[in-house]
């Protein structure tokens, strides 16, 4: 389909968001609708995805919500046949659903593992699984994945989290190869400390979360929390044309979190920076 002055960049394109009930995924399925996609909101609670459905259609969107627990095979199946069925295509995949537990290895549960691997990893797989058959046939498609610093750099008690989120980024990069040569790319976006009911929750689990909170602002060297924008359009660009060579990459934007050797607040690293 040739653009036409002023079309928007992705009218005719179909886009499935999973976790597209809150934060990044919520802001990622608005922006794919504003720039004219139609998308699939696909959320374990279908009243928020039904939620970020009323958002896109004020402002004119069009955007289709189905409930989904990405942690099972015949709902992501069931998911992708709702794209199809009701948008006859699909060109886009972002696996954003997660959960998360704050426990070290010893302290999480064999059930806790499993929901936290199942929803993360096993979800990334079973819903790029069913994405890549119409992706397959139609010789293109983009996936992104969401990975976290914690597949790189992590911190106390995030075990299981941890782990899905490198098993993640090796995903990525062993499904690029796979798919790379039948028009499939297939990237993974790194956020920082992002403002969401995700990041609030786990802070809130400490005693002074407020603090918590200012400290994950002070430690991020561009003096901020991100936003779900702020990811959902490195996303959104991720999953564009202008993104074309990029493959099997995780794109991290993080404010500069991984950037650092040492916490942006230590001595020492106030020493080294330049008044
Ligand atoms: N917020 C951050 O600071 C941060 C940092 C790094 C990475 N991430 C990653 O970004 C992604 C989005 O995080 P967020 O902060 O927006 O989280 P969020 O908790 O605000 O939203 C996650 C959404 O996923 C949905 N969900 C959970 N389990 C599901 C399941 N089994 N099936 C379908 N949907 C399910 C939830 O209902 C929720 O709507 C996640 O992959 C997360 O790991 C977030």
């Amino acid at each position: 389909m040739e653009a036409m002055p002023g079309d928007k960049p992705d009218r005719g394109r179909v886009a499935i968001v999973t976790g597209a009930g809150s934060g990044i995924g919520r802001a990622t399925a608005l922006l794919f609708a504003e720039r004219g996609a139609s998308v699939i909101a696909a959320d374990i609670d279908e009243v928020a995805a039904r939620e970020t459905g009323a958002l896109a259609k004020a402002a004119d969107g069009t955007l289709l919500a189905v409930r989904v627990d990405v942690a099972r095979p015949e709902d992501a199946e069931a998911m992708v046949a709702a794209a199809l069925g009701t948008f006859g295509r699909l060109d886009v995949l972002v696996n954003d659903a997660a959960v998360l537990v704050s426990k070290s290895a010893a302290d999480t549960t064999p059930e806790e593992w499993n929901r936290v691997i199942g929803v993360n990893l096993t979800g990334t797989y079973l819903c790029s699984r069913a994405a890549l058959r119409p992706m397959l046939h139609q010789a293109s498609g983009v996936i992104v994945n969401l990975a976290s610093p914690h597949a790189f750099q992590t911190g106390r008690a995030i075990a299981a989290y941890a782990a899905s989120k490198g098993g993640i980024v090796a995903l990525t990069r062993q499904m690029a190869l796979d798919y790379g040569q039948h028009g499939i790319r297939v990237n993974c976006v790194s956020p920082g400390a992002i403002d969401t009911p995700m990041l609030r929750a786990d802070i809130q689990q400490g005693v002074d979360w407020e603090a918590n909170l200012a400290g994950w602002e002070r430690n991020q060297p561009i003096g901020r929390l991100g936003t779900p924008e702020d990811i959902a359009r490195v996303i959104v660009w991720l999953a564009s044309p202008d993104a074309g060579f990029v493959m099997g990459a995780t794109i991290v934007a993080d404010g500069g979190l991984l950037a650092q050797l040492l916490p942006y607040t230590s001595p020492r690293s106030k020493e080294n920076t330049p008044a």
